[in-house]
C-alpha cells in the first residue's frame, strides 16, 4: 500500500466523511484561531491516485517556549475507505513529517469509545497517556477523550 500526504489549505474542499465523532453541532467562533494546517490522504495504486481522507494539525502550547509547542493531529477517512490500514499509516506518516520539522511532541485526542482510532494510533506507534475528562463537546453532549502522543526519538 502506498499512502502519501498532500498539503492542503483552507480552500481545499473536505472529503465527505461523516461520523459520530465529527458531528460537532454549533461552532465556537473563537475556534477559528486554532491555526489548523491540513493535508489530504492520497492512496497511490499504479497510475491511479485516490483521495481517501483529510488530516489536520493544530498547535497546543504547554508553556511559552518553542519546545512547549505540541501539535495535535486529527483524521477522517471516507466511509468506504475505513478499515484498510490507511488510518494507521497516515497518522504514522504525519507524526514523522512533523518530527522532521523539529516537533518533539505530536499528540492525538480521541473519544474513549472510538476503538478504531485507538487501534489505529497504537499501530502508528502512539502511546496512550490517559483520559481528558469532559474535554470535547459535540452535538450530542460533552465527552471524555483519550490522549495519545508520539514523541520524537522515543516512539
Ligand atoms: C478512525 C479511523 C481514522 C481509523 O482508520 P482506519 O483506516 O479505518 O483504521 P485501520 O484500518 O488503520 O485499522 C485500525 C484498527 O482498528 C480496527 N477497527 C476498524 N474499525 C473498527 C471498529 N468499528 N471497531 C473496532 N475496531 C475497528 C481495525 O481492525 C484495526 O485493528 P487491527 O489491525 O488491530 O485489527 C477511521 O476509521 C475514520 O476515519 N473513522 C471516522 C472518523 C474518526 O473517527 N476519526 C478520528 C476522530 S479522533
Amino acid at each position: 500500500m502506498n499512502v502519501r500526504l498532500e498539503p492542503a489549505d483552507e480552500n481545499t474542499p473536505r472529503i465527505h466523511a461523516p461520523s459520530e465523532y465529527d458531528n460537532w453541532g454549533e461552532f465556537d467562533p473563537r475556534a477559528k484561531d486554532m491555526d489548523l494546517e491540513r493535508w489530504l490522504i492520497v492512496v497511490v495504486d499504479g497510475d491511479e491516485e485516490i483521495v481517501v481522507g483529510d488530516m489536520s494539525a493544530h498547535p497546543v502550547y504547554y508553556g511559552p517556549t518553542p519546545t512547549s509547542r505540541a501539535l495535535n493531529i486529527g483524521i477522517s477517512l471516507a466511509e468506504d475507505q475505513r478499515g484498510k490500514g490507511y488510518g494507521a499509516t497516515a497518522q504514522r506518516l504525519l507524526a514523522e513529517l512533523l518530527h522532521e520539522r523539529g516537533v518533539v511532541r505530536v499528540e492525538a485526542s480521541t473519544d474513549v469509545t472510538n476503538i478504531a482510532e485507538q487501534r489505529a494510533l497504537a499501530k502508528a506507534g502512539f502511546k496512550c497517556e490517559g483520559v481528558l475528562r469532559q474535554s470535547q463537546g459535540r452535538a450530542d453532549g460533552i465527552h471524555d477523550l483519550q490522549q495519545w502522543s508520539h514523541i520524537r526519538g522515543l516512539d
